[in-house]
């Protein structure tokens, strides 16, 4: 299975710690791809093309970013008003995600009992990630449980190479 990791970090060379080893770690996969989308498009301008065809060449793809204001970075909301053309991912002719999975990787400051509906964000991850997987459905894909890393604001250099760790095994599967 051939996986295309779209990752959306503002500086994913330089002030990233925790999206920059998951990263790394999907690099060392094979048949994986990783795309610095930030890097790749420092003006914002995307290449539409570009990434269309980076799916289509995919039967998996996973959207990785830190979560910002319980959403994502910005250039990822621009990639899919962009990328998601009509008659392309989705209208009668639009199948460029029949057949594929489609998922997100996301680390977050707070820990885990801060999404439960009874912590301080009152709402889980799954539930705060509904939008992406609302998209999923709408463009035809198959949607996979999201990989998350909690706690990321300090987390421990051993708790990090551990989330890499469980990442790859997320991407193997
Ligand atoms: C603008 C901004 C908004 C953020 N919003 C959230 C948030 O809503 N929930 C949360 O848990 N963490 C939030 N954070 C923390 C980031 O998710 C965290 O710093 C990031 O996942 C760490 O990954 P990195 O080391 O790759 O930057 C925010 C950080 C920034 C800079």
């Amino acid at each position: 299975m051939k996986t295309l990791v779209l990752v959306f970090h503002p500086d994913l060379k330089g002030q990233s710690r925790v999206n920059a080893a998951l990263a790394a770690a999907a690099e060392e996969m094979p048949d994986v791809t990783v795309r610095d989308e930030y890097a790749l498009y420092p003006d914002g301008k995307i290449d539409v093309k570009a990434e269309q065809a980076a799916v289509e060449a995919a039967d998996r793809v996973v959207f990785q970013f830190p979560l910002y204001w319980l959403s994502s970075p910005a250039l990822l909301k621009t990639w899919e008003d962009e990328v998601l053309q009509h008659g392309w991912a989705y209208g009668s002719d639009g199948h460029a995600f029949e057949g594929t999975e489609f998922g997100v990787a996301v680390s977050a400051g707070s820990p885990e009992e801060a999404y439960q509906t009874d912590g301080a964000n009152k709402f889980t991850i799954d539930q705060i990630l509904v939008p992406f997987e609302a998209t999923s459905n709408y463009v035809g894909a198959t949607w996979i449980k999201p990989f998350v890393t909690y706690s990321a604001f300090g987390i421990t250099d051993e708790a990090l190479a551990e989330s890499a760790k469980n990442y790859q095994a997320f991407l193997a599967k």
